[in-house]
This record gives C-alpha cells, structure tokens and sequence, in this order.
C-alpha cells in the first residue's frame, strides 16, 4: 500500500514499516546482500534522534587510539560523521560517495528496525547502539528537515499543516515510521539481550555526556582506562562532539552536498536543544502525541520524556 507520509510526499509499506522508494530500493538490497562481522558496530536511530552525535561520539571512541581527539588532522576535522559512518540503506544504489568501510571494526549505521536487519546481524555478535529522543522534539527536527529538503526541489511542495502533518507521525507514516514500533523492538531486545544492544537516550546524553560516554565505551569493550580519565581525554571527545564545536567546524558548516544523497552537511545541525518542541507545537498537540506514546509504550517499562 502507499500513503502521503507526514510532509505529503508518497510512501510505500513494507513489512509494516514506510519508506520512500528510493531508501525501500536501499533496504532490500542490503537485507539480501549485506553479511555482518562478528566486530561490526551497528548505531540505530529514528531519524532526527541525534544521530550525527552518536556517530561522533562513537568514531571518536572507538578511534581514539589511533587518531587523538586533538589531532588537526582528526577525521571528525575534515568529514561529516555520516562520511565516517555511512547508513547501510544508502551504501547500495549509485551513491558515489559512500563506501563500506574497511578494517575492524566496521562501524555502520542504519535506520531500519530490528525486524528488517538482515540474519546476519542478528546471528553474528556484533554490537548495536540505539539511541532514540523524545517524539515531540523529533517530530518538530524532522518537519524543519524534511521542509528544507522538499522546499529545495519544489519550491512550491504543498505541506499538510502541522496537525495533519502530526496526524500523520501519530499514525505512524512518516519515515521508516512507526516510529513507536522501532523504539519498541531495540528497548525489549536490550533487556533481553543487554550486550547485543545498548539503548540510549538523547536526553540522557544531554544530562551527563560523560557518564554516556564511558558507557558507550565499556559497552564496546573499549573502557577508558584511568590514565585516559586523568589526561582529560573524555572530557575532550564530549567537547569536540558537543553541538557548538560539532557544528562549527568548517566541513559541518558546509553547504555543499555531503555524504547522505541530496543533502547537505550543514543540514544535520540546526539547534540541538531539548524542548524545541514549544516553538511548534501547542500544548494540546504535544498531549496528543503524549497520550499515542504513552499507549503504545505501556507496559514496556520505557519512559520517553
Ligand atoms: P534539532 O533539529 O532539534 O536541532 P540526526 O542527526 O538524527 O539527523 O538528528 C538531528 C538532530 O540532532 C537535530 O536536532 C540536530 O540539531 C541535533 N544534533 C546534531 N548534532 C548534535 C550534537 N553534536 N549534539 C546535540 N544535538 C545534535
């Protein structure tokens, strides 16, 4: 079946999940052909969950030793944490300008949930980071973003309105929605099976990067030792990756086409604040995605504010 997903813009279910035809094209190819390694590290979010942060903070960890968070010449300096860290779904097709990544481990990251992964991913020991944010303030990113994109190609894109676009978002249409279901899949398999998944919050990076980041690091099997700890080292990865330096490098604040298709880097960086939200939405909005979020997740255990 198709719908006119949150921005109006045709969408195609698959397996229960929507996407556009281009990224539905991506996932199939990479369900049948992608083999995972027992060192791969996979990062999953919804998208507009923070996952330009997560992938700093985990090429900034996991490469530490070999490239220091000071170094002018780190890779974080001159690439946009999607070139270091490509999406799965967009690795296939004609993009150029991603590649597979070589050497161990690979570090990946998609948007598709559990039940789309290709087998390998789920038999092999390979790690997985999810990190989701709360609905409201991923909603208000995500109508920004998809606005910009949209307006780029046709500037005369006809939007729904804000409560037809979150009508939408609450019927779970909008990309590789519902999103409720994603955030559902890797919140019961990291109980389940707390060392094939680390679930993470944006807020909670938000609260106390540095207690995060020691423990996307332990996770990793990669704990910062004590000599690290005095040095200051992460303290400096949480700086480097903060929004305001992050955002401020020059290749982030590009607007050249980067590394996703059709978009560009400065694109991923607009204010990465928590509560955004009030600027969009009126409060009898937020409750009624409060209210969706609260009944989807009952039950789980899980609390998204
Ligand atoms: P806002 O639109 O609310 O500002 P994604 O990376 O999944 O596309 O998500 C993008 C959102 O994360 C945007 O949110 C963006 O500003 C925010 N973001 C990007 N880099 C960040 C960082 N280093 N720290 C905190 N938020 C960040």
């Amino acid at each position: 079946p198709t719908r006119k997903d949150m921005m109006n813009a045709l969408h195609y279910c698959y397996n229960g999940f929507w996407f556009c035809e281009a990224i539905l094209e991506g996932t199939t190819t990479f369900q049948q052909n992608f083999q995972a390694q027992d060192t791969d590290i996979i990062l999953v979010t919804a998208p507009k969950s923070g996952t330009t942060w997560l992938k700093s903070l985990v090429f900034s960890i996991t490469c530490r030793l070999q490239y220091k968070i000071s170094d002018k010449n780190h890779p974080l300096v001159t690439t946009n944490p999607h070139g270091l860290i490509p999406f799965f779904e967009f690795l296939y097709g004609d993009n150029k300008s991603l590649h597979m990544p070589v050497g161990k481990p690979r570090l990946l990251a998609t948007h598709l949930p559990y039940t789309l992964l290709p087998e390998s991913i789920k038999t092999s020991k390979c790690k997985i980071i999810y990190l989701c944010r709360n609905p409201r303030d991923t909603f208000v990113s995500m109508w920004h973003f998809r606005k910009k994109i949209l307006l780029k190609f046709d500037p005369s894109w006809q939007f729904p309105s804000i409560e037809e676009s979150l009508e939408r978002f609450c019927e779970g249409v909008s990309k590789y929605g519902p999103f409720w279901e994603q955030i559902l899949q890797f919140w019961k398999l990291s109980k389940e099976s707390p060392e094939k998944v680390l679930f993470l919050k944006y807020e909670d990076l938000k609260g106390d990067i540095i207690a995060q980041c020691k423990n996307i690091a332990d996770y990793l099997n990669c704990s910062f030792s004590s000599e690290e700890e005095n040095e200051g080292v992460i303290e400096d990865i949480a700086k480097f990756c903060s929004f305001e330096h992050l955002s401020n490098l020059e290749v982030n604040k590009s607007n050249e086409e980067g590394n996703v298709p059709l978009i560009e880097n400065n694109m991923f960086f607009r204010k990465g604040e928590i509560g955004d939200w009030k600027n969009l939405l009126t409060t009898s909005m937020a409750e009624k995605l409060d209210q969706l979020v609260e009944q989807k997740l009952h039950g789980s255990g899980l609390k998204l504010n």
